[in-house]
């Protein structure tokens, strides 16, 4: 087989079998075909779209490069969740203790941030000690033993995706449903849940921004997971402005922990609510929406989420003292205003604009080997549908750079639309998906 051959057959559009997906994946994970090889062959993807069968084989390839995790030990029916990416979206680090205080264990397999996205790896190495890199035993004996434990894709877990996703990113081949969905399940898959529950972003700050691209690759997802034997449910929801009011990992962990005290922002507690109670109905802990809610509520009113958020905090080699003590997490040395540029109400908050401007901050990066700053980002004080005066504070930015901080305070402010009229705010949760769908190409949206 010859990858040129492969690239030539995909770009005109034919189908690749089983064995030349698989001859590509493993090829490039282990360093035979190079960059430029396997970059033609994602564009190609991108433009051409994939079929069932490949997506299907494309997820096996990616998949069967590592391990996979045999979580029957934990002796309970165990959920993950996943976001498609979004900005100050921590809804991981309230909902996994959250649910696993509920009694379902929450086996959680995460991601970085890249480009405008963040990424719950990053958050939490935010905790001084805080390791995200466990061995599969210590992960499946924490499950087990805490009931949430949150690791990364490794070179023992689906090594394919760390190397292809890296290679997207800077190739404009992520905003593609066949590899955002092979990429998000061959992760998946590996850490070995019996259920999923997908929060699939739409709108200004998602990876994919239409509503119907949305749908398609939730019920993408949706159709592989259950091919594979996992029951699923896929929860649309809106990333138009960023979620609650920290953006950059140690400031979003500090929002997180105030929500698990009962505190925080409503738009957080509502996504992690709606993901939540999907989490405990398919975890089989609660029959219907209404009991599931009273659940995470409890878990939420008796400090059983902060409980099990601080002792899995422990268990990874964190400091959890940051749960009593937000200040020892790390802080930047500036901060600086943003003030209204106009009178009226806020109509817009961009995700996309505040997202790279937290990235150039430092709070995220723009290629895989790029360090974060743990400390900076971005305090959003108020939010769309909110009435502001002009040079009003509306957001604090945290910076470690005077320049690049004074910079980011006026892409913050141009992020921002204002009206006189109050602006009718969108439902945060769109739709619930829980069926898969045909899908005879899963082509780019654009
Ligand atoms: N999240 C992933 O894990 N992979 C993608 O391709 C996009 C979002």
């Amino acid at each position: 087989m010859r990858v040129y051959d492969l690239i030539a057959k995909k770009r005109d559009g034919k189908e690749l079998g089983a064995k030349e997906i698989a001859f590509c994946v493993d090829g490039y994970t282990s360093g035979a075909i190079p960059d430029y090889q396997m970059a033609a062959l994602l564009m190609a993807i991108y433009l051409r779209g994939m079929s069932w069968n490949e997506v299907c084989h494309l997820t096996e390839a990616m998949l069967s490069t590592g391990q996979r995790l045999d979580l029957s030990s934990v002796g309970r029916m165990t959920v993950d969740k996943h976001s498609t990416g979004g900005v100050g979206d921590k809804v991981s680090l309230v909902v996994a203790p959250l649910v696993a205080a509920a009694g379902v264990p929450v086996p959680m397999l995460s991601g970085r941030g890249l480009g405008h996205t963040g990424g719950t790896l990053d958050k939490l190495e935010s905790i001084p000690g805080f390791r995200t890199s466990l061995t599969p035993d210590e992960f499946i004996r924490n499950v087990r033993e805490v009931g949430v434990a949150i690791m990364g894709q490794s070179e023992r877990i689906a090594p394919a995706d760390g190397k292809l996703y890296a290679l997207r990113d800077v190739t404009a081949t992520v905003s593609s449903p066949p590899l955002i969905a092979s990429s998000i399940m061959s992760k998946k898959l590996a850490a070995g849940p019996d259920a999923l529950v997908f929060d699939v972003k739409v709108g200004l700050g998602a990876v994919l921004p239409e509503v119907e691209d949305g749908r398609r690759l939730a019920d993408l997802l949706n159709r592989i997971a259950e091919a594979n034997g996992r029951r699923t449910v896929a929860v649309l929801t809106r990333m138009d402005q960023p979620l609650g009011q920290a953006v950059g990992n140690a400031l979003e962990v500090a929002e997180a922990i105030d929500c698990l005290k009962g505190g925080g922002p409503a738009d957080l507690l509502e996504v992690t609510m709606a993901l939540g109670t999907q989490m405990l109905i398919l975890g089989g802990v609660a029959e219907d929406t209404q009991q599931a809610r009273r659940l995470l509520q409890e878990a939420l009113d008796s400090g059983g989420g902060l409980e099990a958020f601080r002792t899995m905090v422990q268990r990874q080699g964190g400091d959890e003292m940051v749960v009593e003590d937000s200040d020892r997490l790390p802080r930047a040395r500036l901060k600086l205003e943003v003030k209204s540029p106009a009178d009226g109400y806020i109509t817009m908050l961009d995700a996309l604009k505040v997202g790279r401007a937290c990235a150039r901050l430092g709070a995220g990066r723009s290629a895989l080997t790029d360090q974060v700053d743990p400390a900076v980002g971005v305090c959003l004080l108020k939010k769309v549908g909110d009435p502001v005066s002009r040079d009003e504070v509306v957001g604090l930015v945290v910076a470690n750079d005077e320049d690049r901080g004074q910079e980011v305070v006026k892409h913050i402010a141009e992020a921002m639309a204002f009206s006189e009229s109050r602006p009718a705010v969108d439902p945060l949760v769109l739709d619930l998906i829980d069926t898969a769908a045909g899908h005879e190409n899963c082509k780019t949206g654009d």
